[in-house]
């Protein structure tokens, strides 16, 4: 498959320079991502390998398919932190949620209930369907502002059906919600459309993050391999990414 990036690669680089990832399913068994405690350790360990130094791990809240909630969430990190530090493995680990846009996410933020977010900005992450967008997504970038949140939407270069659309991921922006795009959008594992419109998305300087959003060993398999893309590492140079202030 075409892309921007070339096949050259510098076993030397790693994703130190993001420092903090900030999207991934590494908490075991709560969602369709880490399977077991075991998994979860070793993706970690993987993780560090790979130079990062903060993992802030973002489970699904997505009523009736992961029905999780800051209490169970906070409750499994804690399970995983106390491992961390019984195997002496030097990296910090957190969590927020990858927020379901929908009906019951505006309920959550109309009724003041905890909403698990990261950084001083208080930010929170949010995604919609891959089916069909969400139709209070514009309503709830704003009301998370309005109490004081500052949304990222994650991939928006795997929304297909705004893939057609002029100047979207601009109107996102200019609504005040930051992006965040998956670092594996770039190998092509989605597909063409979503790779062209993650390249789009570098090229425009649209992007706030880069996440993992990391599930399996597949994912890691592939993220290993493109850690050490040249052309990668030049063209990230010219991002202005937040990922490092979230250390
Ligand atoms: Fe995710």
């Amino acid at each position: 498959m075409f892309s921007i990036f070339s096949k050259k690669h510098d076993e030397s680089l790693d994703l130190s320079f993001l420092q903090a990832d900030m999207h991934s399913h590494l908490l075991p068994q709560i969602d369709d991502g880490s399977e077991s405690m075991d998994q979860t350790i070793h993706f970690i360990k993987e993780m560090k390998v790979l130079g990062y130094k903060k993992l802030i791990c973002t489970p699904h809240i997505l009523p009736d398919v992961h029905d999780n909630n800051p209490t169970i969430i906070l409750a499994k990190l804690k399970e995983v932190q106390e491992v961390i530090s019984n195997q002496k493995i030097d990296i910090t680990i957190e969590a927020a949620a990858e927020y379901m846009v929908g009906p019951e996410f505006q309920q959550t933020i109309n009724n003041n209930e905890e909403i698990l977010c990261f950084g001083k900005e208080k930010f929170v992450l949010i995604e919609m369907s891959y089916a069909y967008p969400s139709q209070n997504i514009e309503q709830v970038i704003f009301d998370l502002m309005i109490k004081g949140y500052q949304p990222i939407l994650a991939h928006p270069e795997r929304y297909n059906y705004l893939l057609g659309q002029k100047n979207v991921f601009e109107s996102f922006v200019q609504k005040g919600c930051l992006l965040q795009m998956n670092l594996l959008s770039l190998t092509g594992i989605y597909g063409k459309p979503v790779m062209m419109a993650a390249e789009y998305l570098m090229k425009k300087k649209l992007i706030s993050f880069i996440g993992t959003d990391m599930h399996h060993q597949g994912h890691l398999n592939i993220i290993k391999k493109f850690a050490t893309n040249k052309k990668f590492h030049q063209k990230v140079q010219e991002l202005n990414l937040l990922n490092q202030n979230l250390i």
